[in-house]
């Protein structure tokens, strides 16, 4: 079955159709530049520009870099500030004449590592932090996700963890690999003094260059690892998403390895234990 996923980031609004057996886009994606300033109705244009660029019809999951609790948007930390307060999922509903489900960002990628990339199979707490314009995470245990942690925001030595170890970070402060991994291994400490997870997955665009940085991060307990799906994480998480919010029982998700308890109508089942 195929369900449409876009993933709304600071630069692109990116969608296609996404396969859910395969975890993977059913067609190569269609993408637009985020329009600037990056208000809601700017931002919904985009999303209906790249939905209809493939004449589709029916659910559709996106992404927001935000807080979202039903389908409102609460924070914005890196996008305009009117969207805070905003029923996007309802609005965006409406303008496609479809049901709409909206996911934090790092969420949906989360829920598409842990049941197609590099949480596959997992059931201790395992935690996907995305490295990119902020620092977006999402949490699970058990194979079930606790939504919006924003552990990005966390703060380390009196500064937010993403204005020191986001990618942006690094670029504005012109960072070397080594400079930059430094400050990312602290973090991870500090994560891991908090939740004392099984697993770290990184994602974001820098995870195409994991090489370059994860070697030289040392000192974590815990297995740190670049996230499989890369750049489509978001696009089949937000599709994953729509579809358990369309068909909470759904049987098309494969079933995976791992204690077959019951996973109920939730996120957290998404990820499929
Ligand atoms: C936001 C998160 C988001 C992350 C990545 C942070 O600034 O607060 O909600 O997941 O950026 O986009």
């Amino acid at each position: 079955m195929d369900v449409f996923g876009v993933d709304i980031g600071g630069s692109g609004i990116k969608g296609a159709p996404v396969d859910l057996e395969r975890g993977d886009l059913a067609t190569e994606r269609h993408k637009v530049l985020t329009p600037q300033p990056a208000t809601p109705e700017a931002v919904m244009d985009g999303v209906c520009e790249v939905v209809e660029h493939f004449g589709w019809r029916g659910p559709v999951g996106a992404t927001y870099p935000g807080v979202v609790v039903d389908g409102t948007t609460r924070t914005a930390a890196n996008v305009d500030k009117s969207w805070i307060g905003v029923d996007a999922a309802g609005r965006l509903s409406e303008r496609l004449g479809a049901p709409v489900t909206l996911v934090n960002d790092a969420d949906a990628a989360g829920i598409a590592e842990l049941r197609f990339g590099a949480g596959r199979g997992r059931t201790g707490t395992v935690i996907l932090l995305t490295l990119g314009t902020g620092i977006g995470s999402a949490l699970f245990t058990g194979g079930h996700l606790v939504p919006n942690t924003e552990l990005g925001h966390l703060e380390l030595r009196g500064h937010e963890a993403e204005t020191r170890a986001s990618t942006r970070a690094k670029e504005e402060g012109d960072l070397s690999w080594q400079h930059w991994a430094r400050r990312v291994e602290k973090y991870l400490a500090h994560v891991e003094m908090l939740f004392s997870p099984e697993l770290f997955i990184i994602g974001g665009g820098v995870s195409r260059k994991a090489d370059k940085f994860l070697p030289l991060i040392k000192g974590i307990k815990a297995e740190v690892v670049p996230a499989q799906l890369r750049n489509n994480a978001g696009i089949v998480g937000a599709a994953m998403a729509a579809s358990l919010a369309a068909h909470p029982a759904d049987q098309a998700l494969p079933p995976l390895p791992g204690p077959s308890a019951d996973p109920g109508p939730d996120l957290g089942a998404a990820a499929g234990f």
